[in-house]
């Protein structure tokens, strides 16, 4: 199909998530068109080489400034013409220079604006909420802070952290395919 709409996805790490999209909306309702991460060691290497996406590795340790990194990164996504680009577990702090040219989402996992930044899973579960989850959201250039376009709730109750933990990384994934279908149908 020709009309897909055309997604880019960002990653640092594991991948499970982009791996996710790549399994549910790929060349089916969706085209990834382009893969980019700033690590190239990331396991998630292996999801884009296995589906044949356009892999982007851009390394941020031999840019002098975030601006000078990010400007790079826009540059080569935009040679993609992405539709939506989703951050999937993409670890880094992104400024202006992206985000004031790059429609994009970012996964996090709590409930906003509760424990934005790092190890939320962790600091959700130790809250004194009976409850925690993740957020989907589009990215601003504040952290973890733009608008959130939908949530859901992961219950603590009976749980010890491997289990709450497991819970936060499967609902994850449904929720960001839930909110790509949302933005591009
Ligand atoms: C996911 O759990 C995601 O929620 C989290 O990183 C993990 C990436 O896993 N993202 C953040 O903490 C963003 N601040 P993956 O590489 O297996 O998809």
């Amino acid at each position: 199909m020709a009309n897909r709409k055309k997604i880019a996805v960002l990653f640092s790490g594991k991948g499970s998530n982009f791996a996710h999209i790549v399994k549910h909306l790929h060349a089916q309702e969706f085209e990834v068109v382009v893969a980019l991460t700033n690590n190239a060691n990331a396991e998630g290497i292996e999801v884009a080489n296995a589906a044949s996406i356009p892999l982007e590795v851009i390394d941020a340790k031999t840019y002098e400034s975030r601006e000078a990194f990010d400007a790079v990164v826009v540059e080569r996504l935009q040679a993609y013409k992405p539709d939506l680009t989703v951050l999937a577990g993409f670890m880094r702090i992104l400024t202006p220079v992206f985000t004031e040219q790059i429609i994009s989402i970012n996964l996090h996992p709590s409930l906003l604006p509760r424990h934005k930044g790092l190890k939320a899973i962790e600091k959700s579960y130790e809250d004194e909420h009976s409850y925690g989850g993740v957020s989907i959201h589009y990215v601003s250039s504040e952290l973890d802070g733009g608008e959130v376009i939908l949530q859901k709730e992961v219950s603590k109750e009976g749980l010890n952290f491997e289990a709450y933990d497991e819970k936060v990384r499967s609902i994850e994934k449904d929720a960001l395919v839930e909110a790509i279908r949302k933005i591009l149908r």
